[in-house]
């Protein structure tokens, strides 16, 4: 059966975006349970300015205080050289840089041109050559903008080569806003899977339009097989618009587990987690079988 990676990205996507600062503690505690769950990758946290994203400016004390697990990937996200120092210093396996396909989407997340942005991943590459760190490059808004709209795909193919001219050992598709229907999805990543067959690929979906899992299928048709989810589904982008939750990790999950794919992940464990999310926050979470229970869940009669 097809092997599907799954990484998480609550701690990050999810809490930058949350109305309260989760206390440190909670954050180290609730990425020990994940890393407990057999996921593939956790990215852990935001190596950002702190004045840009607020929830995250715990990141080196969390970074440094959680358990690392031996087959989970810790990743950050990173906007600068500055953020790579950080992010070495910590140890981090991998940073992920993200420039985004539009350029009006790109001037409000990181205050600068796509070109600018690139200019600035070549420093953090060069920064980083010679260490062990990992470099994965996002695309943001590789379906859609909410503010320019349809994006062009040859720009995305064109953006995907400048991440490889850096180095980058990965390419993460974001779907920021959840505009991408599932026969783009499709189109689009079987045109890149053909180009380039043997680069790590991974589909990042906000399930903001309902869209989320019926695009995760047709990615999986077209040969991809690194998915990012986020615990509850939570998530959102403070930079975008209308932006909401990523597609639901054990929603993710469920689903795939009983289609008989086959992933390490312990989906009792990552409800039990999620519920714990639920009450960590304080408010309702979008998961549904957190919420429904596992299609196995029977209920007695009478
Ligand atoms: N870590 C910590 N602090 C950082 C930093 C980093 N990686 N990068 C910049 N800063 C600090 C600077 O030291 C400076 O602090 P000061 O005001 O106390 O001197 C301040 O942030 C502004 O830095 P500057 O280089 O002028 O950048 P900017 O104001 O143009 O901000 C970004 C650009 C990208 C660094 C900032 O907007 C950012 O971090 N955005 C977050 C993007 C994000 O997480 N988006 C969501 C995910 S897709
Ligand atoms: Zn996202």
């Amino acid at each position: 059966m097809e092997r599907i990676y799954i990484q998480e990205v609550a701690t990050r996507d999810g809490f930058q975006i949350e109305e309260q600062f989760v206390p440190t503690e909670e954050k180290v505690k609730l990425l020990n349970k994940l890393s407990e769950t057999g996921l593939d990758k956790i990215e852990v946290t935001s190596f950002v300015s702190p004045k840009a994203v607020p929830n995250l400016k715990d990141a080196e004390e969390v970074m440094n205080r959680i358990n690392r697990h031996p087959d989970v990937a810790y990743t950050a996200l990173i906007p600068n050289v500055k953020g790579a120092e950080r992010a070495l210093n910590c140890q981090a396996d991998e940073v992920n840089l993200v420039a985004s396909v539009s350029e009006t989407h790109n001037l409000k997340n990181v205050r600068s041109t796509t070109d600018e942005s690139f200019k600035n991943f070549k420093e953090i590459s060069s920064f980083l050559n010679g260490t062990k760190m990992k470099i994965n490059g996002t695309l943001a808004t590789t379906f859609g903008c909410p503010f320019e709209g349809a994006v062009n795909e040859n720009r995305v193919l064109t953006l995907i080569n400048r991440y490889l001219d850096l180095g980058a050992d990965g390419i993460t598709l974001a779907d920021t806003t959840g505009m991408a229907t599932p026969k783009q999805v499709y189109r689009l990543c079987e045109y890149v899977r053909t180009r380039w067959p043997e680069l790590p690929i991974t589909l990042h979906f906000h399930n903001t339009r309902g869209m989320g899992l019926a695009n995760v299928m047709e990615g999986i048709r077209a040969g991809i097989n690194q998915y990012d989810a986020s615990l509850g589904g939570l998530g959102g982008c403070p930079f975008a618009p209308g932006a909401t939750g990523n597609i639901c990790t054990e929603d993710l999950v469920h689903m795939l587990s009983f289609m008989d794919y086959e992933m390490n992940v312990d989906l009792d464990g990552l409800i039990e987690t999620s519920k714990h999310l639920e009450t960590l926050l304080n408010h309702e979470i979008p998961g549904q079988v957190m919420k429904a229970g596992k299609i196995s869940d029977l209920y007695p009669v009478g």
